[in-house]
């Protein structure tokens, strides 16, 4: 059994999915630890009620982002993770944290990268006139989200949507496509090489899998 370890700072629907993915054998995998840098995240509750060990750390408690993230890599490690899932973790990474975990963490990204790398980026869709929006699963690298796309899923905008109504949207499918990324990390079909995302030993087109 593959163990995966869950970093949030939120609500973490996101890591609800994957729990439930998980309890339904649909991932191969077992959430061995969720980590967040918000003691009041939801999703803390969420492992909890799952029966996941729920950890918070306070960066105010370390003196900078080096030495938080060697603490929360040290506790991580403790685990021996096979991947290292950012599902909401609101922190950027010191170069130390990626350079550990390389080609085995991913991260969730509200858009349709490269386009809106970074924060509000439903504001933006919506200010900018969109007709579609999204969100990618990508390989994560030193670049802000910016590492190589795994798959991404795509969504209308419509006349009178407002950011809750697309965040909905954008969520309904992030909850689909994240736990099937997942679930190929942990089938050992899915790795990072020479910063390009391969799935069953092809490499995949800058924008992630595209179903033929
Ligand atoms: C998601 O929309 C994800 O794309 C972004 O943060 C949000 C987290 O939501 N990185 P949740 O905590 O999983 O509900």
């Amino acid at each position: 059994m593959k163990h995966i370890v869950v970093l949030i700072s939120g609500n973490g629907s996101n890591l609800q999915a994957i729990i439930d993915a998980c309890q339904q054998q649909r991932i191969n995998g077992t959430i061995s630890a969720v980590f967040s840098n918000k003691a009041g995240a939801y999703g803390l509750e969420r492992a909890s009620e799952a029966n996941i060990p729920a950890h918070a750390l306070s960066p105010a408690d370390y003196d900078g982002r080096e030495a938080f993230d060697r603490e929360l890599m040290r506790q991580i490690d403790a685990y021996a993770p096979d991947l290292v899932v950012l599902a909401g973790y609101m922190r950027i990474l010191s170069p130390a944290f990626v350079a550990h975990y390389t080609g085995r963490l991913i991260n969730i990204h509200p858009s349709l990268l490269p386009k809106y790398p970074g924060l509000y980026t439903h504001r933006q869709v919506l200010e900018n006139g969109d007709e579609e929006h999204g969100t990618s699963v990508h390989f994560v690298t030193d670049e802000l989200d910016g590492g190589p796309v795994i798959l991404q899923a795509s969504v209308p905008v419509f006349d009178g949507d407002d950011e809750e109504i697309i965040t909905a949207r954008v969520q309904h499918q992030e909850h689909a496509i994240y736990p099937l990324v997942v679930s190929w990390f942990v089938d050992g079909r899915l790795e990072m090489r020479a910063n390009q995302a391969w799935l069953d030993g092809k490499a995949l087109p800058a924008r992630g899998y595209a179903a033929d």
